[in-house]
């Protein structure tokens, strides 16, 4: 506790309570802790295989029968997640159950279920506490709870920390409340799980010297922080930090695209300086769980203390128009090519939010296909990723994924490169292409066939 009390002005704790603490400090540190992970999807998963990898018992928890059983039998949902590394976890002390009253038998409790907006672009905590209300009657003295998703600061304090003291379990002696935010990438080969440092805060300076406990036996570098709202801030710096530098740059695409210029040249030209530039690429707009997303939550919150998030706000209106932007570009190549947008045959390369991963999450390539369908042409798409075009809650398409040949690429009107899978034989599209409108950059010669976008 010494080491954490400099963040919280020396609050000291009562006998009683420090035996509480140190028997689960005990348990986690002689991995004898049993671990409990409520919310089996990209996050929660690839967590609960970790903790299993080095020996703890490990229960995940989901409302989704599917990924339950799934699991149980040694399978995978998520693509980067080979079937064998869940099997590997099944013989060792990993199960799935959708049975929250095992969770008092659980030591920690690790939430990673989704954070969403509704359709006011408010932030939906639903399932932050439906979660907490299936587990405060199963909560017992002598547990750690962690919340890891997504959200605005204050969340872990305002919403979880009442809830868990309406049992008379008392925060920071009874039950150790931490918020740790998610940092998971996936389809970054270059990092997983246990080499992405890991921030964490606590509700008091015994509850983080708990969370610190209960991530530093999978997690390489846990990096410690004053409190939870501090922790919840810094996850939405961090995908603020990249919202608007992807806003930033698509502005400077339509600028760049204006004046004659290939801005993808531009970026890859101003990364080559050593220092003070990071670079960040456009696209046909924002994609998956968390950019186009997270940041709202804390618009949302900032209205409680009467601030105005200009930066947030903007850099969301420029990523929201890039879908219109680019099917402008297909338009103005079509026209030039004595072609009009309606009735035209257009394939989608890549529908996947983003390079290499099969997750659709408010993937623009969906947001392409419904104007491109709504403007009178026909769509197809192609993605090794996504063979049947997902059911999704606020699109529908009754399409398969196509293969690629030579005659079928040169079948179409225009070949729309949405996602730049590593997958696709880039100069084969190029060779038999009619038109290509590129919004990744993958084409980096000018071509006569090649309109960037
Ligand atoms: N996917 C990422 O790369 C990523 C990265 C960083 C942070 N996050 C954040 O982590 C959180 C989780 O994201 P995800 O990508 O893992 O979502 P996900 O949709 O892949 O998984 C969430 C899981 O929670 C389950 N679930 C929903 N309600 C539940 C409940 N009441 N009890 C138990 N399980 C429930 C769902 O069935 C699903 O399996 C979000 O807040 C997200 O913003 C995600």
């Amino acid at each position: 506790m010494r080491e954490f009390a400099p963040f919280f002005n020396g609050l000291e704790m009562k006998p009683r309570d420090l035996a509480v603490k140190q028997a689960l400090l005990r348990k986690l540190k002689s991995r004898e802790a049993v671990i409990g992970i409520v919310g089996m999807g990209y996050v929660g998963l690839p967590l609960a295989l970790r903790y299993a990898e080095v020996g703890y018992a490990v229960v995940g928890f989901d409302v989704d029968r599917s990924k339950v059983d799934a699991l149980n039998d040694g399978r995978s949902y998520i693509e980067h997640i080979e079937a064998s590394t869940v099997k590997e976890a099944r013989t060792k002390k990993f199960e799935a159950t959708m049975d929250f009253e095992r969770a008092s038998r659980a030591d920690a409790l690790i939430i990673c279920v989704p954070t969403p907006l509704n359709r006011y672009r408010e932030p939906d905590l639903s399932f932050v506490v439906g979660t907490a209300e299936s587990l405060v009657p199963h909560l017992r003295g002598g547990q750690v709870v962690s919340l890891e998703s997504t959200t605005y600061p204050g969340t872990t304090d305002e919403e979880l920390k009442p809830r868990i003291e309406s049992r008379g379990l008392v925060i920071g002696s009874d039950v150790f409340l931490c918020f740790s935010p998610e940092r998971e990438d996936p389809g970054n080969p270059e990092y997983v799980t246990r080499t992405i440092p890991k921030v964490c805060g606590g509700s008091t300076p015994d509850c983080l010297e708990v969370g610190v406990a209960l991530y530093e036996q999978v997690i390489d570098k846990v990096v410690p922080v004053s409190s939870t709202r501090v922790a919840e801030m810094t996850k939405l710096l961090e995908n603020i930090h990249r919202a608007v530098n992807i806003g930033l740059v698509n502005e400077m695409k339509i600028i760049c695209d204006r004046m004659g210029i290939d801005v993808h040249e531009v970026i890859r030209a101003a990364a080559t300086k050593p220092f003070g530039f990071v670079p960040y690429w456009p696209g046909p707009g924002l994609g998956g769980h968390c950019i186009p997303i997270d940041p709202f939550y804390l618009t949302w919150k900032a209205r409680e203390y009467g601030l105005h998030t200009r930066f947030i706000e903007l850099a969301g209106e420029v990523n929201r128009n890039m879908p219109e932007w680019v099917v402008g570009k297909v338009m103005e190549a079509l026209n030039e090519r004595g072609k009009a947008l309606k009735g035209s045959r257009c394939l989608i390369l890549g529908i996947a939010y983003k390079k290499n991963v099969d997750d659709m999450r408010e993937s623009p390539a969906v947001e392409l296909m419904e104007i491109l369908v709504r403007r009178g042409a026909s769509v197809e798409y192609s993605d090794p990723h996504v063979p049947v075009f997902p059911k999704m809650r606020e699109h529908k398409f009754d399409l398969r994924s196509v293969s690629l040949s030579p005659e079928r690429v040169a079948s179409y009107d225009v070949v729309l490169v949405a996602t730049n899978h590593d997958a696709f034989d880039y100069e084969m599209v190029k060779r038999s292409a009619k038109l290509i409108v590129d919004t990744r950059g993958v084409y980096l010669q000018q071509t006569p066939n090649v309109v960037k976008a």
